[in-house]
């Protein structure tokens, strides 16, 4: 039987951790896997057992057997809870910068077409916003107002709670520091009194992006094609297998010629032959 090994609602240290058989951890790694493609091997046991005894501890159970009890009676929101608990939100403004550059030169390229099209983009797994801002943002910087206007950014994330923060648009000013102080001039506001601290991204930038919450492994209702997507840093904490699935569905959402922007350590190699590489985890439709 597990017992506690600290039981978090007799000790209030709230760094103490559940005792975590193996039993535990293969049910709650296999439900994870099943209800977002995230695989975790016995190296990610301590984050899940960490993270998890928190929520143990909010809903003031004694066990993670109770809580795997609680997750196995179909209760849809705690199947959520720990969906958001488990996933790995890291991200920036202008992650991968080479790929924005890439970017600012296909719109550039657009642009001398005799008619601007409407150009439509897909940031999958979008986290707190920064990818699909850092999108909008380079169309807002280059593009000319009536082009701009033809841009549209869908950004989805399978995590409710990020996707909130993500709306906010609002982010503590250490996220722009890097960042030139003329360009975060363009595309935020600097907040004063309680706000002092936080930059908020501006209407004019973020008209463009429309939320949604999304889970890439399973069905979606998406009106395709998309000219770019980017699905970066999401398929790095999947199986094979469900990358190579993911990759294919991306594929059924664009047209010859479409755009795919992966993160910089993941490969589209032995995974998909639809797309060639045309530079760094930048990839393009071929049928
Ligand atoms: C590391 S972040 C990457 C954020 C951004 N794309 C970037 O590269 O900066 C990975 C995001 O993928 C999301 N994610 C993980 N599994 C997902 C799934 N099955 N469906 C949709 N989003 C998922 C996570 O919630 C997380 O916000």
């Amino acid at each position: 039987m597990a017992s506690p090994v600290q039981n978090p609602s007799v000790n209030s240290d709230p760094n103490s951790v559940y005792s975590f058989s193996d039993c535990d951890f293969l049910i709650i790694a296999r439900l994870i896997h099943e209800n977002t493609g995230i695989y975790l091997d016995h190296t990610k046991r301590f984050l899940v057992q960490t993270r998890l005894s928190r929520r143990l501890k909010e809903l003031g159970l004694d066990s993670f057997r109770e809580y795997r009890l609680l997750l196995q009676s179909g209760m849809m929101d705690e199947l959520e809870y720990l969906a958001n608990a488990i996933t790995t939100n890291t991200t920036s403004f202008f992650r991968h910068d080479s790929q924005f550059m890439f970017l600012e030169r296909y719109f550039l390229e657009m642009q001398l077409k005799k008619e601007f099209p409407n150009i439509r983009i897909w940031s999958a797994g979008c986290s707190s916003g920064e990818e699909p801002y850092t999108i909008a943002w380079v169309a807002y910087s280059t593009l000319e107002a009536k082009n701009f206007d033809k841009v549209s950014i869908l950004a989805t994330d399978l995590d409710s709670e990020i996707l909130k923060v993500a709306k906010k648009g609002v982010y503590p000013e250490e996220c722009v520091s890097k960042l030139p102080p003329e360009k975060v001039r363009q595309a935020f506001y600097r907040g004063h009194g309680a706000n002092s601290g936080f930059v908020k991204i501006k209407p004019e930038i973020s008209s463009i992006v429309t939320f949604k919450k999304l889970n890439l492994i399973e069905n979606w209702s998406v009106e395709r094609p998309f000219d770019l997507i980017f699905c970066r840093n999401v398929c790095i904490y999947f199986h094979k297998d469900t990358q190579r699935a993911l990759m294919e569905k991306l594929a059924d959402m664009q047209d010859e010629g479409g755009y795919l922007f992966l993160g910089q350590s993941e490969s589209l190699f032995a995974t998909c032959n639809l797309y060639k590489t045309i530079e760094n985890a930048i990839y393009r439709k071929i049928y």
